[in-house]
């Protein structure tokens, strides 16, 4: 069987120094930069610039003197995964969520925080390595809220262990303090700030209670929010500003050592 492709994410985000990118992309020396800058002929996202530290990512419109020498619009997308798809670009056997989204440019995207197979909701796509690095990193330490189903009843004990961490033994590690809201008997939302193999379905594992059905309805400050299953919307510019906050700090005036 082939095995399913996934798109990675550039792992290194391509940021640069403002007077290195000037000199790798115009006539003008790294030292030329500080004069431009000073007779206020560069502008990062129509904003004259003013320190050759400035960092340039590879969605920063960069323009000398009027003239455009860098302008690539980042994707950012919300879609809702119905179950029966694989979290990747290609699959033999399975749909993947690239074949469900509908965007003129999909081929450049790629997933921020995978599902599992049968796992319903909030998927995040990009073409922005820098974001999604982000934000599926552990150090983010991003809430991604779930709802959960389960074959065996609740009770307080679940949520005092998941605050506690739930030992995986294979891994032998414990997993970081997580918030469950008992809905019903069988159903709970869990709020998780990682993203360890079948995560969930692990901790509900370690009280031999089955996982029966799980729904992720947001990751940050993104949520579904009424988004129809198998439907995609880009992120709101403000999810974008929030999500920049929390992956970030912030991200604008960003400087380059
Ligand atoms: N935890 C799981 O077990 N599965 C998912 O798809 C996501 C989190």
């Amino acid at each position: 069987m082939t095995k399913a492709k996934f798109r990675q994410p550039a792992t290194k985000p391509y940021t640069t120094r403002l007077d290195r990118f000037i000199s790798q992309n115009s006539d003008c020396s790294m030292a030329d930069t500080r004069l431009l800058l000073a007779q206020r002929r560069i502008r990062l996202d129509g904003v004259v610039a003013d320190s050759v530290q400035q960092a340039v990512t590879k969605f920063t419109r960069v323009e000398l003197d009027g003239v455009c020498l860098q302008s690539e619009e980042p994707v950012y997308l919300a879609f809702n995964k119905p179950a029966g798809v694989v979290s990747a670009t290609k699959d033999s056997k399975h749909p993947t969520v690239l074949d469900l989204v509908q965007h003129p440019r999909k081929d450049e995207l790629h997933i921020a925080g995978r599902l599992d197979f049968n796992t319903t909701g909030l998927v995040l796509l990009t073409n922005d390595g820098a974001w999604s690095s982000r934000i599926s990193s552990p150090r983010t330490k991003l809430p991604k809220i779930y709802e959960v189903s389960v074959s065996e009843p609740l009770n307080r004990e679940y949520v005092d262990a998941f605050q506690a961490g739930i030992y995986f033994a294979c891994e032998g590690i414990t997993t970081l303090p997580a918030r469950l809201e008992i809905l019903s008997p069988y159903r709970a939302r869990l709020s998780l700030v990682e993203g360890k193999y079948h995560q969930v379905k692990r901790m509900f594992g370690s009280f031999r209670n089955k996982v029966l059905s799980l729904h992720r309805v947001s990751v940050g400050a993104v949520s579904l929010d009424g988004l129809e299953p198998r439907a995609t919307r880009p992120v709101s510019a403000s999810e974008l500003a929030e999500m920049s906050q929390q992956v970030f700090g912030t991200r604008y005036r960003e400087v380059c050592p």
